[in-house]
């Protein structure tokens, strides 16, 4: 049986990756707007993941007999300045997630939380994953600089992701 600290903790983490998918598909949007859509589609397949991480936490509340209680979300930012503005947003928003991965996990030894420690190392070795992967598109896009073609060519090479979910 989960204790009701780690139920309400995971409980938040659902709103928070559930509003990670919320501000990636707003950033989906932005990238359509800008004719970019293979950024369009590199970002849905993360806010299709963003998904699949709210529901691992919603399965793991229930397989342990707890109780889901969904909380309200916020309204998204919709603009950014340029691509490379809403892949910083991006990275600063994983940035947050790994700080709550981490709170989550911290909270898991507190409790003797055994089965939620193992539950959450997946998701520590993911917000790994997650930064490096915004923080390498980051860099590709600060050496493009300004440069027509070079955007293009990212673009072109971001359209090839699929979510993995
Ligand atoms: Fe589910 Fe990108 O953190």
């Amino acid at each position: 049986m989960i204790t009701s600290k780690m139920q309400s903790a995971m409980n938040e983490q659902i709103k928070h990756e559930t509003f990670s998918a919320y501000l990636y598909f707003a950033m989906v949007a932005y990238f359509h707007s800008q004719n970019l859509d293979g950024m369009a589609q590199w970002m849905k397949a993360q806010a299709q993941e963003e998904l699949d991480h709210a529901q691992r936490f919603f399965n793991h509340i229930n397989e342990r007999g707890g109780r889901i209680e969904l909380q309200p979300l916020d309204k998204p930012q919709a603009e950014w300045a340029s691509p490379i503005a809403a892949f910083k947003a991006a990275l600063q928003h994983e940035k947050f997630i790994t700080g709550r991965i981490n709170d989550l996990a911290n909270l898991a030894d507190e409790e003797n939380d055994r089965a939620s420690g193992i539950m959450l190392q997946w998701f520590v070795t993911e917000q790994v994953e997650e930064e490096d992967s915004v923080s390498r598109i980051i860099s590709m896009l600060e050496r493009i600089g300004d440069s027509g073609h070079g955007i293009l060519m990212a673009d072109r090479e971001l359209g090839r992701r699929v979510a993995e979910a």
